[in-house]
């Protein structure tokens, strides 16, 4: 399957519920990439007036590179519209974040946008979350072992994630590390687990995204683009 053409085809399709005068969450990743391109297009073929909040370093540095204007929710704490990938889409539209280490702030941003809209390739529907990816926790390094018992008693095995070239864990743009929680029957019930890891010392936030998709943009290698509402 050609991924990056379906991709391409969700991220730009996104691009096209921009309108003047919006305030945007940027989302991060390779599917949220053709989003930003797109926007950026648009901003300059058609002089938008719109501004972005980025969701991690990277969506920030894409954002430059496309020409669009960037804020903060120091300034706009309402966003019109948020646009983001995801690695997991269940029936319910709930979803597994966290591919990229960003999650904790993309979560912020999608929380503050009217209309969440999630842009995926056929490879991330699933009819249960965990089922093919792992469930990513952002934590304070000192905490890695506690939270790590906790997700044994969660049916979880965990792993720290480790850097690509880079020795050592992966360091997120809070600075802290991320455990990847393998639930092996998938995770049977998203709220108890979201409810266990939210009061947990130590986790900043986990990558379950529960209630907050409006919309989910499926995106396929032939360029057709099925449209999904909450
Ligand atoms: C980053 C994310 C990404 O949105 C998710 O990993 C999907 O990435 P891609 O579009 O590259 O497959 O949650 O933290």
């Amino acid at each position: 399957m050609d991924r990056d053409a379906a991709k391409q085809a969700a991220g730009e399709e996104a691009a096209t519920f921009v309108e003047d005068g919006m305030t945007l969450g940027l989302g991060t990743g390779s599917t949220a990439a053709y989003a930003l391109q797109a926007i950026g297009r648009r901003i300059s073929e058609e002089n938008l007036d719109v501004r972005g909040v980025p969701t991690s370093f990277g969506a920030e540095r894409l954002a430059h590179r496309h020409g669009v204007p960037l804020t903060s929710l120091d300034d706009t704490a309402t966003l019109d519209l948020g646009i983001d990938g995801a690695d997991e889409v269940d029936p319910d539209l709930d979803l597994i974040k966290g591919g990229g280490a960003a999650h904790s702030r993309e979560k912020v941003v999608a929380t503050q946008a009217e209309r969440f809209i999630v842009i995926v390739d056929p490879t991330k529907t699933v009819d249960r979350l965990g089922n093919s990816f792992a469930l990513p926790i952002e934590v304070m390094p000192v905490a890695v072992t506690p939270i790590t018992a906790t997700l044994e008693d969660l049916g979880a095995t965990a792993d720290l994630r480790e850097g690509d070239q880079k020795d050592g864990p992966v360091v997120t743009d809070q600075g802290l590390w991320v455990l990847d929680a393998h639930f092996p029957d998938g995770i049977a019930d998203p709220h108890a687990v979201d409810e266990a890891l939210s009061e947990h010392p130590g986790v900043l936030d986990h990558g379950l995204f529960l209630d907050l998709a409006t919309d989910v943009l499926l995106g396929r290698p032939d360029g057709t683009v099925d449209h999904t509402t909450a």
